[in-house]
């Protein structure tokens, strides 16, 4: 099946209340990759039970279920290729870029390596360390965090329309003091705390265009992680 097709389909059987869920599972199951030892990344060991009972995973078994029912409705494709794209759609159906992924990520449900996903305490350093590990840069690290625009922070969304992609996840970081009804983590504040970090923060706040052209770029090597055909 071609992308387009495989996208149709997935607009077909999902909804804007579940982008935010979808994207960040396309994270979880990219995110536990590593350069140096070659293990982890997509494989679409993100919907087993055991990965999900995780605390860094708290909150996507409901996304992982979806992924679970698009794979009875689409049984030739692999499961870590209906997590990426699901991805690429959630952000294409919230007003963010069109993303074409590549397709033939091979299935494995062993359990992906503990630990290696971001925490909402880390700071700069930390994160610049757990995206490196991956074989990003700095740049991707600011850029994918850049999802935050999208769903919520826990009990509070991170952004004034939750299901808009947008950039005003970045805008916002401008401001010292977030308005009470909005959340973020200490790790999204990180981004402040670094000039390496802070100085595309202030790029992708000024320019919708250039947060968009670079998360898709990011998005498709995240998805990238690992893969084996
Ligand atoms: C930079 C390090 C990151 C940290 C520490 C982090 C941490 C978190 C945490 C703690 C939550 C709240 C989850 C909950 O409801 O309990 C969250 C939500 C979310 N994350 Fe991240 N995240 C990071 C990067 C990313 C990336 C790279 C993506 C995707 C490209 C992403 C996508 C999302 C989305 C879309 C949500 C909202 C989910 C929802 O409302 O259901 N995050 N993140």
């Amino acid at each position: 099946m071609d992308n387009k097709k495989l996208k149709d389909v997935i607009k077909s059987c999902i909804e804007k209340k579940n982008a935010p869920g979808l994207l960040r599972l396309a994270f979880h199951d990219s995110g536990t990759f590593c350069k140096k030892e070659n293990n982890g990344g997509v494989s679409g060991s993100i919907t087993n039970l055991s990965e999900l009972a995780r605390d860094e995973n708290d909150g996507l078994k409901n996304s992982a279920e979806l992924v679970m029912k698009l794979k009875e409705k689409l049984p030739d494709v692999s499961v870590p290729d209906l997590i990426a794209v699901a991805g690429a759609v959630a952000v294409e159906i919230c007003g963010g870029p069109a993303i074409e992924v590549q397709l033939g990520r091979k299935e494995c449900f062993k359990d992906a390596p503990e630990s290696r996903l971001p925490d909402e305490n880390d700071g700069p350093k930390e994160l610049q360390h757990k995206f490196a590990r991956m074989g990003f840069s700095a740049k991707d690290l600011v850029v994918l965090s850049g999802a935050h625009t999208l769903g919520d922070a826990r009990d509070k969304a991170f952004t004034d329309d939750r299901l808009t992609f947008s950039n005003s996840y970045f805008k916002n970081l401008a401001k010292k003091d977030l308005p009470a009804h909005l959340g973020r983590f200490k790790s999204d504040e990180a981004l402040t705390e670094d000039s390496s970090l802070q100085k595309y923060v202030d790029q992708y706040a000024a320019d919708e265009e250039l947060f968009f052209r670079d998360f898709k770029e990011s998005y498709i090597k995240m998805t990238n992680l690992g893969f084996k055909s």
